[in-house]
């Protein structure tokens, strides 16, 4: 008897929390066979499912096939593979259930993810990080203000759902107003066309009440704002790699991911899962961006608060782009602080960092 007669429908129903889809379709399971009486196959998990995903996941996948009428002896042997050098997509299920409607860029039960550019958009740029705090928003004024200054034309997009900061950074507030085809139009600052999460919800509110409702806001922010005629749109995503993040890059085909990282450990970790984030839902990584890098000493020497080296090593262990360190500096704190993003005050190193992403991505 074919192995898959009951796992196929039985793993079709266990949702894979890292990738969205069904077990089945993350290809999960593999090696089945029947070995007697005894159905015997492995649940094959990256390192990034918590020991509760997998867990789950197994206990699921054993209920769904008593369900759906198994009723001999099981063998799930559970496997971790490790932490691979971000594979471009993720393995190929076990057998393609519908020929061509699986696997990268299909949606969970099959047929394509459709993915619908912004009105007069030319590239999108999703600026990544995997904590708060290492600088993801500071990265992401500097680089909208630098292309802006370049002569493009710029559309910034807050969607950190935690923590909106545009409107601090670029200082800017209000709410934003509708055009006569009930468009909602941007508000403009430093040359770029912003939009926050932060106009539309109130700072204090607790983020449990304004998340349900956020969540459907992220995509209206691609379908009901008037973003025409811009070259790019930067988007700070929220940090992490949780639904949020996943809803707005699968929504519209984003041109490059940006990955922000400070130099230390912990956060390296969490760069990694944003590679592999990217490279799963086929977005091209246009870099990593090592923020904190060093401090400057009056005397010219160079401190590494936040540790040394994490930022190459990592672009070079991933084979992706360092795009820049940017060093600590009280300037770019400052910047940030007053609405002032520190490129308009003569940080060259964001302007070097906007050209490398002009270059990558031309319009
Ligand atoms: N290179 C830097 N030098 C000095 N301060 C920085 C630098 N990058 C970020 N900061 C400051 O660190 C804090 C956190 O940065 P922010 O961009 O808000 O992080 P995130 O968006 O990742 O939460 C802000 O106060 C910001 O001004
Ligand atoms: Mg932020």
């Amino acid at each position: 008897m074919d192995p898959y007669t009951f796992l196929e429908p039985a793993a079709s129903r266990v949702r894979d929390p890292r990738s969205g889809r069904s077990v089945w379709l993350a290809g999960l399971v593999q090696d089945a066979r029947i070995d007697g009486d005894v159905l015997r196959f492995s649940l094959v998990c990256s390192k990034e499912h918590s020991p509760d995903d997998r867990q789950r996941m197994r206990e699921a996948l054993l209920r769904n096939l008593v369900e759906r009428g198994w009723d001999k002896e099981v063998s799930c042997t559970l496997k971790v593979e490790g932490l691979t050098a971000a594979p471009a997509a993720p393995p190929p299920p076990a057998k393609d259930p519908v020929r061509g409607m699986s696997g990268p860029g299909m949606q969970p039960h099959g047929g394509p993810i459709t993915k619908v550019l912004p009105d007069g958009v030319k590239h999108i740029v999703a600026v990544f990080s995997g904590k708060g705090g290492v600088g993801k928003s500071t990265i992401a004024t500097n680089i909208a203000v630098a292309l802006a200054r370049g002569g493009f034309s710029v559309g910034l997009l807050d969607a950190d759902i935690y923590g909106p900061s545009l409107p601090l950074m670029m200082h800017v507030t209000g709410k934003p107003v509708a055009n006569s085809e009930k468009k909602i139009l941007p508000l403009p600052a430093h040359g770029v066309r912003c939009m926050s999460i932060g106009f539309l919800v109130d700072e204090k509110e607790p983020v449990i009440w304004r998340g349900p409702m956020v969540m459907g806001v992220l995509n209206q922010f691609f379908k009901e704002v008037d973003w025409r005629g811009t070259d790019y749109l930067i988007i700070d995503l929220p940090p992490g790699t949780g639904d949020a993040q996943l809803t707005m890059i699968q929504a519209v085909p984003v041109s490059g991911g940006v990955i922000v990282t400070t130099p230390q450990p912990v956060a390296l970790l969490d760069a990694v899962r944003g590679i592999e984030m990217f490279k799963k839902l086929d977005v091209p990584v246009l870099g990593i961006v090592e923020n904190m890098s060093w401090f400057e000493l009056p005397g010219g020497q160079r401190a590494h608060p936040f540790g040394e080296g994490g930022g190459p090593k990592m672009a070079e262990e991933y084979g992706v782009p360092l795009l820049a360190q940017v060093p600590l500096r009280e300037k770019i704190r400052e910047g940030g602080d007053k609405g002032r993003p520190a490129v308009l005050d003569g940080e060259s190193i964001f302007t070097e960092l906007a050209a490398k992403i002009a270059m990558a991505l031309p319009v």
